[in-house]
């Protein structure tokens, strides 16, 4: 009687003492040369701690392998499928019967949102997906209610920040863009009336890269910045500033208690000058401190839902944005940390490396001794590997920027030969490259030996196959 009154009044008050926490997950993305096998990943997933995962499509062993860990799911619908969606209640019925009751009824996985679109109304899109976007979102929701699943599982869409912006270069000026305000009120107040919450991403780095005269400290969490004093209310780092500029955006148009995501948050290791180990573990780490204590915003205090950007490095992605686009991951393509970050969710207060991971053999592509920089086959072979190995850890300030010549060769000949799993024709630049067991990783810079490709299993895997050879072999003889 005792001991049970005083659980019941000690959970009690930890229930109003205790504030519900942050919690924190990972964008899953799979635009690698060698993703790694699903299994892998969501055991990665479980020994890390990480309970929520957000994914950019569908996948079918993607979401199997999600299937009873428990780890909340939020599945994307890729921009390319949204015109198909908008204009088809059939499409977006076979969409969601597939994509998610399937997995839910049949291998039981834990999806909670459905991602209508990924950053759809970003300028770089020129307004492509302007007119499909909300039309797609409302027949996801009509059929998720037709599928009785609509107090499970939440429609959103995740947004750029650059959905909004401020009339005084303040949080307190924030509003959506004037050329989307309307839509974007429209899509608000559909998530609000279906449960849906506000998807945003918000990143400090592209700041910083964009402009040369972005205040470094401001884009971190140390404290160390000029505060900006919005009337009075102090902001010490822009993921509070931009976050509440958004607050303020939805209060002035009558959604002040929506609730927010952060889709994708994080700092990228390679591939810039900003770009490196020291500063991700800075940003990532003191985001988590920042949202450890449940404190918020000044102006949303409370607990703040946040999904980092990203789980591994995806050296498939267009470089468009920059080089850096490829290395967001908090573990490398091999699932192995690249740094110390505790999420608090681990004994060691470190990430867990992947286990079960399976390398090619231990060789690499070099370019031989003997051959002179100058020699006129290595400055096509370059640029041909390049274009279709990954070359991006290459270049000022990145983590192999300090190579000599030679070795800046031997780098883009590997990972040509990397990616196409070590087959010996992609070592055969002709006369001017090599195979060797000798290591040349030096310093920072590693050469990576890749992992056995992962196709899916047998059936598929023979599929893909033989056209991946044929597509290596005509490639190779349109150069040579
Ligand atoms: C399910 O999702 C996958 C991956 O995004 C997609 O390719 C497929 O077309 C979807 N299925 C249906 C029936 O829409
Ligand atoms: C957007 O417009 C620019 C300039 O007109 C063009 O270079 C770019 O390819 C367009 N992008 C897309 C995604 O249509
Ligand atoms: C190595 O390659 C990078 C990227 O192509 C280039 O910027 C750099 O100047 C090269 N370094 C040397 C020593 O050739
Ligand atoms: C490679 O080297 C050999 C012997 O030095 C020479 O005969 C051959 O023409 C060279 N091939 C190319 C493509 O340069």
């Amino acid at each position: 009687m005792r001991w049970s009154f005083v659980a019941v009044v000690v959970l009690t008050v930890a229930a109003v003492v205790c504030p519900k926490a942050s919690s924190i997950g990972a964008n899953w993305g799979t635009q690698a040369s060698h993703p790694l096998p699903p299994d892998i990943v969501v055991r990665m997933l479980r020994e890390n701690g990480i309970q929520k995962v957000k994914l950019f499509d569908a996948e079918y062993d993607t979401l199997r392998a999600l299937g009873k860990s428990g780890i909340e799911v939020m599945v994307g619908i890729p921009n390319e499928m949204l015109a198909s969606l908008a204009s088809s209640l059939k499409a977006a019925e076979k969409w969601v019967a597939k994509n998610v009751s399937t997995h839910i009824k049949t291998d039981n996985v834990n999806i909670r949102y459905v991602a209508v679109g990924n950053e759809p109304f970003l300028s770089t899109y020129n307004g492509s997906y302007l007119t499909t976007t909300f039309p797609a979102l409302r027949n996801i929701q009509i059929a998720l209610i037709r599928a009785g699943l609509q107090n499970q599982v939440k429609v959103t869409c995740p947004l750029n920040a650059d959905v909004y912006e401020s009339s005084n270069t303040f949080p307190s000026g924030g509003d959506f863009r004037a050329n989307i305000r309307d839509l974007m009120i429209t899509i608000v107040k559909f998530l609000s009336d279906n449960g849906g919450p506000f998807t945003v991403n918000i990143y400090p780095f592209i700041s910083l890269y964009n402009d040369a005269n972005f205040p470094v400290d401001y884009a971190f969490f140390d404290g160390n910045s000029q505060p900006v004093s919005d009337g009075g209310t102090f902001y010490y780092n822009m993921f509070d500033a931009n976050y509440d500029t958004l607050v303020h955006a939805l209060e002035k148009n009558g959604f002040g208690n929506m609730p927010i995501i952060v889709g994708e948050i994080g700092w990228p290791t390679d591939g810039d000058k900003n770009a490196n180990v020291e500063f991700a573990k800075k940003f990532n780490q003191g985001f988590m401190a920042h949202i450890s204590g449940g404190k918020g915003t000044p102006r949303r205090p409370g607990p703040i839902d946040a999904y980092l950007f990203s789980l591994i490095d995806e050296d498939a992605k267009s470089v468009q944005p920059g080089y850096f686009e490829r290395h967001w991951g908090i573990f490398t393509f091999d699932g192995l940390p690249k740094y110390v970050l505790n999420l608090g969710t681990t004994n060691t207060g470190a990430l867990i490396q992947a286990k079960g991971v399976r390398y090619l053999q231990r060789k690499w592509c070099v370019m031989k001794p003997n051959v002179r920089l100058d020699d006129p086959q290595v400055a096509p072979s370059v640029s041909y590997a390049c274009s279709l190995g990954d070359c991006t850890s290459l270049g000022v300030g990145t983590s192999c920027g300090n190579l000599d010549g030679k070795e800046n060769i031997s780098y883009a000949f590997n990972s040509y030969y990397q990616i196409n799993d070590q087959l010996d024709m992609a070592c055969k630049f002709p006369n001017i490259s090599e195979v060797t067991k000798t290591d040349p990783s030096t310093g920072t810079c590693r050469f990576p030996i890749m992992i056995e490709p992962y196709y899916g299993g047998a059936v598929q895997g023979q599929v893909f196959f033989f056209p991946l050879l044929v597509a290596v072999a005509i490639a190779m003889l349109s150069i040579f």
